[in-house]
């Protein structure tokens, strides 16, 4: 008999979590004005907001947190983690950062200047935040296949390089670098393959520029690899993300995600003279380069997750959980996109509610039924935060309009994740009722989903 799959680690404290009634919900959600940034944690059940700085810690990380050193300069902790990022993406200079945005911040700082632009695949928010503040412009330059949630394709975080090309070719002047993001999260947390990152290599080569990584989640790109590309079957995990990073000139990562840590980041850079210039804004935004914004004890929970969180056996753990979910939702029918992603499960909206108006925020207009239903927070990957157009104030209308279950890493147990299919089911049976979503009573200038406030129409 073949032995059914079970996790790679057993569970040795926890924390309790509470059930909440119907009732309590609508009224807690009305509170937030039907934002769910303004809930309190307190009032959800199983929280799959993100999977950002929520994973649980092992015991080696938490012994690693007693053995930080609070040194302002030249503690140890700085070097042990400055030696693991050298040695799981073969860069030599590396900054810390308090988190991944604060690490776009000073790279950015150096690299982009007013009516710049910068091509990539599916930029993350934060990163085309600080792009678009810089009055500078982000290109989308995915591969049409990751628009279309029901088609198959193993590699839907891929540049296509036709499109990329163009770009290079039309505004070659205009572009200080190429960003590739691994996995892609707004396409859905889809990797990117190696065949691929050869090829916009070769074009950043081509046009002399430079390639940067977004590298929250490079291990579960690289457990994709592994699975997915010929060649790479045999290789280890670690052997994959070095092969990866052969390809950039520099990374950005927020640590929060695949160095399974509450809170930090990083930037590893190839050129002295790019990590000089960044030392400057490091300093003035971050602290000393040898902390960036973090403590001694987190420097050493990120040298130890970065390890942990490139061991195969606890990447198989974690893509399977997410895959769990996913695929109890296809067994009842509900779309999402396909394949399952890495670290989330990205809900088809438009097509789970098509009598919702777009300008309704169809995918927020999901999420709030899911807490209402069962507690589960999940987040909108739409309209909301595509936000509006920076010249024109319209409003953006992406072409997915996705509700994202992140799932944190070795935090919650399958029985969660039967929990919330069961609770979308009792949604997706019901959907013809749903017919209206919300409007829009108060915005910020810019990353609105974050503070927004709605009402029901
Ligand atoms: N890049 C990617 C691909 C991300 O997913 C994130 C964060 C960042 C950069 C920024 O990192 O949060 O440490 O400043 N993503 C979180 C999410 C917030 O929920 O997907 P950060």
């Amino acid at each position: 008999m073949e032995l059914p799959f079970a996790e790679s680690y057993r569970i040795k404290m926890v924390e309790p979590i509470r059930r909440s009634t119907r009732a309590e919900r609508e009224q807690w959600i009305k509170e937030a004005r039907y934002n769910l940034f303004n809930l309190k944690s307190e009032y959800v059940f199983v929280d799959l907001l993100t999977d950002s700085g929520t994973g649980a810690m092992s015991d080696r990380q938490w012994s690693e947190m007693i053995l930080g050193d609070e040194s302002y300069a030249g503690a140890s902790s700085f070097h042990k983690f400055m030696n693991a990022v050298r040695d799981i993406t073969g860069l030599e200079y590396v900054l810390p950062a308090h988190q991944g945005r604060a690490a776009e911040n000073v790279l950015f700082s150096v690299l982009v200047k007013e009516g710049d632009i910068i091509p990539g695949n599916s930029h993350f928010d934060t990163t085309k935040g600080h792009i678009e503040y810089r009055k500078a412009k982000a290109v989308d330059c995915t591969i049409d296949e990751a628009f279309d949630t029901t088609l198959i394709h193993p590699f839907k975080g891929n540049v296509d390089i036709a499109k990329l090309e163009k770009v290079l070719k039309e505004h070659g002047n205009k572009v200080p670098f190429i960003i590739l993001t691994i996995t892609c999260n707004s396409s859905g947390g889809q990797p990117v393959s190696i065949e691929n990152m050869k090829a916009v290599r070769k074009l950043a080569d081509k046009y002399g520029k430079k390639l940067i990584m977004d590298s929250a989640r490079f291990a579960e790109n690289a457990y994709f690899i592994k699975l997915r590309e010929e060649g790479y079957q045999f290789k280890t995990i670690r052997e994959i993300a070095r092969e990866m990073f052969s390809f950039a000139d520099a990374l950005t990562m927020s640590a929060k995600k695949d160095a399974i840590v509450n809170i930090g980041g990083f930037i590893a850079m190839r050129d002295k003279e790019l990590f000089c210039s960044s030392c400057v804004f490091e300093i003035m935004y971050e602290g000393f380069i040898h902390y960036g914004g973090l403590a001694g004890r987190d420097l050493n929970a990120i040298a130890q997750g970065l390890y942990e969180g490139t061991e195969f056996d606890y990447l198989e753990t974690r893509v399977k959980q997410v895959e769990l979910l996913g695929n109890r939702l296809l067994d009842y029918g509900i779309p999402i996109q396909q394949p399952i992603g890495g670290h989330a499960v990205f809900v088809d909206a438009k097509r789970f509610l098509p009598h919702v108006r777009k300008e309704e925020f169809v995918a927020q207009t999901l999420a709030i039924q899911l807490y209402i239903e069962a507690g589960v927070r999940g987040v909108e990957i739409g309209t909301l935060l595509a936000d509006r157009d920076p010249v024109t104030r319209e409003n953006r209308y992406p072409e997915l309009e996705l509700m994202r279950l992140a799932i944190p890493r070795r935090v919650y147990t399958n029985n969660h994740m039967e929990l919330v299919a069961a609770a979308l089911k009792n949604i997706w049976d019901r959907r013809d009722t749903i017919k209206h979503g919300y409007r829009v009573v108060r915005e910020a200038p810019i990353m609105r989903h974050f503070t927004v406030e709605l009402e029901k129409i």
